[in-house]
């Protein structure tokens, strides 16, 4: 009886019962105990049938060796299996059944739904796994330490493609118990693993380990400093380090690894050479080095005829390509150098290269003509991008013969020449063809009727010269359409908005001739439209509800704004109407549109009426520009108490009133100009809350009183730059405080550095910002800056009431570049510190009572193109050097005693005597006219303009 329960007797006799009933197979029947695991596991386990393929076909009346994902060794125990892509989300913690399978040498569990549950320890019952991967499981946590136990494995997978929140944690144990533990170790794959205890172990030993093949330790920011050197003869096939913050050069040692197949170091921070040691892998086939910071040479690839991928993009590689780089590449597909410095011309070799498939050069500097090339029937191409580069000439002829490509990218060289649009026709499978900002005419004036490009998704033709629209009536998969800055004239065809069958996102009809809207017309849902700078006429079409970005500004729209227009922008983010003849209201329903509405500009039109108080109360606004139209009325006190504004622009109306106090909860505040209306105040103390202030334009307007603020803020209006409240009734003294906090205006600051321009940046794309515009008035002259410096300073107290002596403390103002308070009632003398703004472009002191000599420190304003301090109290010698005699002779004029050149006064001449007298003469002479510049000073203003434009 003992031998009926033996295990011996138990196996035979299950096998002898199922030889009943089955034909033996080649392999061996699994043995019950086993296939009441795997069903107890099955049990267990809670998934998704309707994704399973695996464990829900697995049959209980069935051999359990011919189950889908299991795999029996010759005496029918389960060895392998492989339940990857089950969406099994729970039923793992105490799994009797699989922690039970005591065989098991290899084990998938990868791409499950376990719900963020940490990987439980009872792995390490099954001791003779070799091959464990739980990758992209949904296992997060630490790493439990029973792992480091499982001294067999030779493949640990533990790797997230998608991490979440939480991710999984090698910490105790770290990557360095795993591996001395895990001595039969090959292939380890971390891919965001967190790893910590940074730079203490990693990874001085990891590269050591003999047995080591294939690494990935990709996606994790702990890891950072030096990569180690690689060991003599190392054994490594596939290492993958991209996404780490390793720094420094890439070790020559690299060179070491003669077996490598595949390497991968992108997006990390390696600097310096790249190591030309890279020309010893004899055996690499996939080489990704890009987004990182390598200079030097492009290597000679031909050192391994097994290359199939090569990506240096995003670093500084410099020197040129010859065709020896890609000798016998034969099985390149891929290979992407863009956004580097190379130079010299493209190497015809590259585009006989026979399998190659995806070829980008953009962004460096190539030039010369592209050679025409005959071997390139067979080509493979099918993505081409040569874009942003410095090449000319014409477009070859071959590549209207690449009949592979989907994608051709020329666009921001310059190419020549004219092109017909015919010329593209054999290139049926285009998707993407974008040759925009060339010096090409492109003509597209024959009227084919074919759809040249069935699958095309994104077509640019910006700058070609175009005269009219090319035909696009067939493409039915148009997504992008750019024909901005061509020549087209007349009406926008109806059939423009049909383009793409509803699949049209993108529209930009801007800088064109472009009159009418054929009519009928209905714009479809696109994202983006820009019809810009055109002379179209009329009523403002009505834009899609879809529409986040409208331009509809530089056009002569006219009429009124449709009152209904705020209530079709729902999901608006940029509204520009400015430039245009558009009369009447300015809609209440437009604040129904500012949940999402950044930016709204309906600057110089003829709009009337009052400022609708709920449009200020937006949070989302940064820009509001109103500014330039016939707005009556007081700004309404109705600024959100999360008031977002950046630029408020409402100068040039004929608002009245005052500066509403709701103003100060608008805390990032950088540019407010409300100059030339009828406000009557006094100084905006309230804006000394915004402490990124830097333009603020009064002018022209009834302010009163003082310009002090109580209780004086120190550190306020630090990157102040423009401050204009000329032409207003300040009065009161200039207090010498004033001036100290303006940071803006120092060299010291910081922001001088940068040579930005003010501008105002939404939705954080690239090409989408707002240009801040401000008028400065120099000499008399308004000059309009588009763009304004972070550099650019001036300040323009002219034609106000200030009286007292110009405080010592404004020669702080280091970096000034405009300095006027002219038409004031100040006293005293030039202060000698105004010598030590070095900047000082413009210097307008005239129409004052300032008395003294002139400080001869000022002949240190080596800068200074324009100089007024006529009308005033001044004597003496007017300071020899520098350019104080190139000035005329307007500029000292109407003082009591000034002499020298350029003015017609020897010095020898005047007695002192005389001074009372021409104080009263020049009393009675004063001329509160403004005076405009003369010409001549315009153009040196103008150079040094440029020069600050541009030098800086
Ligand atoms: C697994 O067993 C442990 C104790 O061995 C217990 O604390 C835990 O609750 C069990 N978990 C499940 C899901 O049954
Ligand atoms: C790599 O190449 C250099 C010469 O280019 C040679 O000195 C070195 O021994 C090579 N290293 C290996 C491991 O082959
Ligand atoms: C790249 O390296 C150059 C010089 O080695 C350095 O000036 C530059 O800042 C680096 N750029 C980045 C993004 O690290
Ligand atoms: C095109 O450019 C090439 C080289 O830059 C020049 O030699 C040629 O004259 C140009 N052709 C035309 C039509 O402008
Ligand atoms: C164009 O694409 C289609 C579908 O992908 C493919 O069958 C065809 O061979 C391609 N044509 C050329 C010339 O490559």
């Amino acid at each position: 009886m003992r031998f009926l329960f033996s295990p011996l007797f138990f196996l035979i006799s299950i096998l002898s019962s199922f030889c009943f009933f089955h034909v033996v197979p080649v392999h061996s029947q699994c043995l019950e105990d086993q296939k009441i695991l795997l069903l107890q596991m099955k049990d267990n386990f809670v998934f998704n049938p309707s994704m399973s393929t695996k464990l829900v076909a697995w049959n209980p009346s069935t051999d359990c060796c011919l189950w889908h994902g299991v795999s029996c060794n010759k005496i029918g125990q389960v060895i392998g299996l492989d339940i990857s892509l089950e969406e099994i989300s729970d039923g793992l913690q105490n799994s009797t059944g699989l922690f039970g399978l005591r065989y098991l040498q290899r084990l998938n569990l990868a791409w499950n739904r376990f719900d963020s549950i940490q990987i439980p320890g009872e792995f390490h019952h099954l001791t003779s796994l070799t091959y464990l991967n739980l990758s992209n499981a949904g296992f997060v946590g630490q790493i439990p330490i029973e792992v480091s136990r499982m001294t067999r494995l030779v493949t640990l997978d533990l790797s997230t493609l998608f991490p979440g929140f939480e991710s999984l944690k090698l910490e105790n144990p770290n990557l360095k118990t795993l591996v001395q533990n895990l001595k039969e170790l090959r292939e380890l794959y971390l891919d965001s693993v967190n790893i910590s205890a940074p730079g203490r172990f990693f990874p001085d030993k990891i590269f050591q380990v003999p047995t080591l093949q294939n690494l990935d330790l990709s996606n994790n920011e702990l890891l950072k400093g030096n990569l180690p050197q690689f060991p003599q003869r190392g054994s490594f096939r596939r290492i993958t380090l991209s996404y780490t913050n390793f720094s420094g050069p890439m070790p020559d040692s690299i060179g070491n690894l003669g077996m490598l197949s595949r390497i991968d170091l992108s997006n990390c921070n390696f600097s310096g050479h790249l190591p030309s040691t890279i020309t010893n892998l004899t055996e690499i086939g996939y080489l990704d080095f890009s987004s990182n910071n390598l200079t030097g040479l492009v290597p000679l690839f031909s050192m391994s005829k097994k290359l199939t991928y090569i990506d240096l993009s995003r670093n500084d590689l410099s020197g040129s390509l010859s065709s020896m780089h890609f000798e016998g590449l034969n099985d390149l597909v891929y290979m992407n150098l863009g956004y580097n410095s190379l130079n010299g011309s493209i190497p015809p070799a590259l585009f006989a290269l026979p399998s190659l498939q995806i070829l980008q050069l953009s962004n460096n500097q190539f030039g010369g003509e592209v050679n025409e090339s005959s071997s390139t029937s067979s080509s493979q191409l099918h993505t081409l991008d040569l874009s942003s580069n410095l090449l000319e000439g014409p477009i070859p002829e071959f590549f209207f013969e690449l009949r592979k490509l989907n994608v051709l990218v020329l666009s921001s060289n310059f190419f020549n020449g004219t092109v017909q649009m015919e010329n593209f026709q054999n290139l049926q499978n285009l998707t993407r063809l974008e040759l925009a900002c060339n010096r090409l005419s492109i003509n597209a004036s024959s009227s084919s009727t074919s759809s040249p490009f069935p699958q095309l998704t994104r077509l640019s033709l910006a700058s070609c010269k175009l005269q009219r629209f090319p035909d696009l009536r067939n493409q039915s998969k148009m997504s992008f359409l750019d024909l901005s800055d061509n020549q087209i004239k007349g009406e926008i065809p109806y059939w423009i908005w049909e383009v793409g069958n509803g699949s049209l996102s993108h529209l930009n009809l801007s800088y064109n001739l472009l009159q009418h809207l054929q009519k009928p017309y209905k714009i479809p849902s696109l994202t983006i439209l820009d019809i810009h700078s055109n002379q179209l006429q009329g009523d403002l079409p009505i834009p899609p509800p879809s529409a986040i970005f409208i331009d509809y500004s530089g056009n002569n729209f006219n009429n009124s704004i449709p009152a209904d227009i705020g209530n079709i922008l729902s999901v608006a983010s940029f509204f520009s109407l400015s430039n245009n003849s558009l009369t009447g209201a300015i809609p209440e329903s437009l604040c129904n549109a500012t949940s999402y509405l950044q930016l709204l500009d309906l600057s110089n039109n003829s709009l009337s009426g009052t400022i609708p108080n709920c449009l200020l109360s937006s949070q989302n606004l940064g820009v509001l520009n109103l500014g330039r139209n016939n707005l009556s009325g007081a700004i309404p006190n109705t600024f959100s108490s999360s008031c977002g504004l950046r630029t408020l622009d409402l100068r040039r109306n004929n608002l009245s009133g005052q500066i509403p106090g709701s103003l100060v909860n608008c805390k990032l505040l950088e540019v407010v100009t409300v100059g030339n209306n009828y406000i009557e105040d006094i100084f905006p103390c309230m804006l000394k809350n915004s402490s990124s202030l830097r333009v603020l334009v009064l002018r022209s307007n009834r302010f009163n009183g003082d310009i002090r603020c109580h209780p004086a803020a120190n550190n306020s209006w630090q990157n102040l730059q423009i401050i204009d409240i000329a032409f207003n009734n300040f009065s009161g003294y200039l207090y010498p405080k004033c001036f100290l906090s303006w940071r803006g205006m120092m060299l010291d600051n910081d922001a001088q550095l940068e040579h930005n321009h003010l501008k105002f940046k939404y939705l954080n794309l690239n090409n989408f910002y707002y240009q801040d515009t401000v008028t400065v008035t120099i000499k008399g002259l308004e000059l309009e800056l588009v763009k304004i410096l972070t550099v650019f300073t001036s300040i323009d107290f002219s034609c106000n009431n200030f009286e007292g002596e110009i405080p010592e403390t404004v020669g702080d103002l280091s970096s000034l570049y405009i300095l006027n308070l002219s038409h004031n009632a100040l006293t005293g003398p030039i202060p000698k510190s105004i010598g030590n703004l070095t900047q000082l472009g413009s210097l307008d002191l005239s129409k004052n009572q300032l008395t003294g000599v002139i400080p001869q420190e000022l002949t240190s304003l080596t800068f200074l193109s324009f100089l007024n301090l006529s009308y005033n109290r001044l004597f003496g010698m007017i300071p020899l050097g520098s350019q104080f005699q190139t000035f005329e002779a307007a500029s000292y004029e109407g003082n009591l005693g000034l002499c020298g050149f350029p003015l017609d006064v020897s010095c020898n001449k005047i007695p002192p005597t005389s001074f009372e007298d021409r104080l009263y003469n020049s009393k009675t002479k004063i001329n509160w006219d403004y005076v405009s510049a003369a010409l001549g000073y315009t153009v040196g203003f103008g150079i040094t303009v440029w020069v600050l434009w541009f030098a800086l």
